[in-house]
């Protein structure tokens, strides 16, 4: 099966009016007319209608990093799946370790806001990774599976046909400290395998992504693995030559 690869920008709470304006400029101006990789910027919120504005007709796909499992209504601060759709967002991440771990999001939360952006026609990005100790206490599938299990118990299999799912070891999230392809790929063939117990053609359609320190010396060869479709780039994608090499050095 050959997946189109995907190449996803989070921009984290970084960038102003000005800086990402020259940062999308710069992105567009660099970018190979031929690229066959399909590329997603998930700015901070309040930027949203700026960015859809500046990357409109371009090609690249806007995105959030965030958004409530809830409908409408009394949740303050919070924002909806509609309200994401009225600013031109086509994808939306899910279930990032910073939401879970400082955020207190539980697999079950991140489950529900899952169900919510395939319900209002976006594409989910899927987060899921264990943490430094778990990976050293040998649970790493064990943590995988249960983060991905309870999204399949609430949202169904059917769900994923249109999903997107990134695997972000936590250890290695803006540390520096990059898995190693094996690592990676290791786990990447282990997400496809569970989601093969439920359905061969989605595990076999479903891009996964692989998200932690990915910078532009280390993309082509976590690309090059059988089962990476692409990445989830945070720091590097604020460097507009780095994403750009990023984005070209999917296979
Ligand atoms: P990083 O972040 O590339 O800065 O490690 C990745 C992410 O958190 O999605």
């Amino acid at each position: 099966m050959l997946r189109q690869p995907l190449v996803a920008a989070n921009w984290k709470m970084n960038g102003t009016l000005s800086e990402n304006q020259g940062l999308i400029s710069d992105i567009k101006s660099g970018l190979a007319s031929d690229l066959s990789t399909e590329i997603v910027i998930c700015p901070p919120y309040p930027y949203l209608p700026e960015i859809q504005r500046l990357l409109d007709g371009c090609g690249i796909q806007l995105g959030a990093q965030n958004v409530s499992e809830h409908e409408s209504g009394a949740y303050t601060g919070e924002v909806s799946v509609s309200m994401l759709k009225d600013y031109g967002c086509t994808y939306v991440i899910v279930g990032h370790s910073e939401r879970r771990n400082i955020y207190g999001e539980s697999d079950h939360v991140v489950a529900e806001k899952f169900k919510m952006v395939v319900s209002c026609g976006m594409v989910p990005i899927l987060c899921l990774g264990e943490l430094l100790d778990e990976r050293e206490a040998g649970i790493t599938e064990e943590v995988v599976s249960r983060q991905l299990l309870e999204v399949i118990n609430i949202a169904g299999i059917d769900s994923f046909e249109n999903a997107v799912i990134a695997y972000e070891p936590v250890w290695a999230i803006g540390t520096g400290l990059t898995a190693t392809p094996e690592q990676a790929e290791e786990v990447h063939a282990f997400i496809r395998l569970q989601l093969a117990r439920h359905s061969d053609s989605i595990a076999d359609r479903i891009k996964i992504l692989y998200g932690g320190s990915v910078k532009a010396d280390n993309a082509a060869e976590l690309f090059s693995r059988a089962d990476i479709d692409g990445g989830l780039i945070g720091g590097a994608s604020l460097i507009a030559t780095d994403f750009l090499t990023i984005c070209q050095s999917t296979r």
